[in-house]
């Protein structure tokens, strides 16, 4: 078992203006709730939660200079000065001339992968989260995964886990032809494969390989601060540079920028798409402008747009981004010295558990995944999300189960939400869950939809619970 350094309190670098009180619940009403949610936390009311760890996305605070841009928000249809306030800081951050406002990732997705996808175009990726996946393939076009071997290994330890493999790379430039490849898109951190990070040498071999081939670079950066710290501190030659000069020269070697701005944004909604190339500036332009909104505000309000502009300014401030790292950190090596399987190293946004590991006695046809989510609900009212067998299993004819890689369950930290102390308690339940180890039994599905079924799909106890009295 690791030994944790004995480590001296990692104080949060703010200090509380706005409280939002939690509902404290008792592990039978939990249980209760639960069954009516057929033992899917999405399914929960948010107010029956008391730490909600399902996503990073959209749920950080926003600090009291981002509240007060939300009030000097200037809501005009065109040319809002919001809007060039935000145009300004994106120009400067990307260095890219063309700025696309959109409300969320996807959004910016939909559009740059709609134009550039289509039959028979390949689009290759360290690893394509699932929204880019689905919007490349409803193009008909193909997304194909590329991380080193030796990544997929949730133990092994390496400094930029994230990174894509340039050997496969230039393979299957061969193998396709370079004219059917669409883009190669680099995801910084890496979300799929445990938010590891990226190294600026990998960036920069993967763009030396597009411009031999005349292949287009995108850089899908929702979590592009995080990915700069993991550089400065592990990659030589970066320790002198600022977390904003790190981001700014990996995103220069892009030729697009996609970003869902609920991450490293601060703010609960919006997303761009910057662009280098003029004739795709105007193409996305044209669809941006049918469906998401006007060139300058693109289905945000101005309020939105002032909010992230300072987000995007405040997230590079080095006392932060330490904190950030740190306290994800904490939680992810606590876990492991109290001998829960973790992926390691940890990544910036999430601390990820090997639930096969955790409970190697539940049968992955009764995915220890969601038994590890439902136990850490009905034990500490904490919500997660189960990235396994349930979000990625398929059936063969049979209607036998094909299980996922690997059955993990993601701890997600939403920034500047939760301290140390509520840190502190999620390290206490799992206490209780190394007591169930030795339990045998999961759950089987109910219902469930013809896509994406983790977010709707219900489930039975294979063994119901015991209801504890309180
Ligand atoms: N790209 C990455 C790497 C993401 O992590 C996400 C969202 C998106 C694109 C899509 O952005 O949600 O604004 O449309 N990730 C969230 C998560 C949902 O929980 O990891 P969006």
């Amino acid at each position: 078992m690791t030994e944790v350094k004995k480590q001296r309190t990692l104080a949060e670098p703010f200090k509380i203006k706005m409280v939002e009180p939690l509902k404290i619940t008792t592990e039978a009403y939990r249980i209760k709730v639960l069954e009516k949610a057929g033992y899917n936390p999405f399914l929960l009311s948010s107010d029956d939660v008391f730490i909600d760890l399902l996503t990073d996305s959209g749920t950080g605070a926003m600090s009291d200079k981002q509240w007060a841009g939300i009030m000097s928000g200037d809501e005009s249809y065109a040319g809002a000065r919001s809007w060039e306030h935000l145009e300004a800081v994106v120009k400067e951050l990307t260095g890219m001339p063309y700025i696309l406002p959109t409300h969320q990732g996807r959004a910016a997705e939909r559009i740059l992968y709609g134009i550039l996808g289509g039959p028979g175009k390949i689009f290759i990726s360290n690893t394509h989260f699932d929204t880019t996946r689905a919007n490349i393939e409803f193009t008909g076009a193909t997304a194909i995964d590329i991380l080193p071997d030796n990544a997929y290994d949730p133990e092994i330890d390496l400094p930029f886990k994230g990174n894509i493999d340039t050997d496969k790379l230039l393979g299957l430039i061969k193998q396709y032809g370079k004219e059917n490849i669409a883009a190669v898109i680099m995801t910084v951190t890496n979300n799929s494969s445990g938010g590891q990070p990226v190294s600026m040498a990998n960036v920069k071999a993967a763009r030396k390989i597009c411009d031999e081939h005349q292949i287009m670079m995108v850089i899908d950066g929702c979590r592009i601060a995080e990915n700069s710290y993991f550089v400065k501190h592990r990659e030589a030659g970066y320790q002198d540079k600022t977390y904003e000069e790190i981001a700014k020269e990996m995103l220069g070697l892009g030729d697009a920028f996609v970003m869902s701005a609920k991450k490293d944004g601060l703010v609960n909604m919006g997303g761009l798409l910057t662009l280098k190339d003029a004739t795709l500036a105007q193409k996305c332009t044209n669809l941006l402008i049918i469906s998401e909104g006007f060139a300058t505000y693109g289905g945000l309000a101005g309020r939105d747009m002032e909010a992230m502009a300072i987000g995007l300014k405040e997230v590079f401030d080095a006392d932060y981004l330490h904190y950030r790292i740190k306290s994800t950190g904490y939680l992810g090596e606590h876990l492991k010295a109290k001998g829960i399987p973790v992926v390691w190293p940890i990544g910036g946004h999430a601390v990820y558990i090997d639930a096969k590991k955790l409970y190697p006695n539940i049968p992955v046809e009764e995915y220890p995944g969601q038994a590890l989510v439902c136990d850490l609900y009905i034990k500490g009212g904490i919500r997660c999300v189960e990235i396994g067998s349930v979000m990625f299993g398929k059936y063969d004819e049979q209607g036998k189960l094909i299980p996922a890689k690997n059955e993990l369950v993601r701890l997600a930290i939403p920034r500047r939400v939760y301290t140390q102390s509520h840190i502190d308690y999620v390290l206490d339940i799992f206490d209780d869950i190394l007591e169930m180890r030795s339990q045998h039994h999961g759950y089987k599905i109910t219902y469930e939809p013809p896509f994406l079924r983790h977010f709707t799909a219900k489930f039975e106890k294979m063994i119901p619970l015991a209801v504890p009295a309180n």
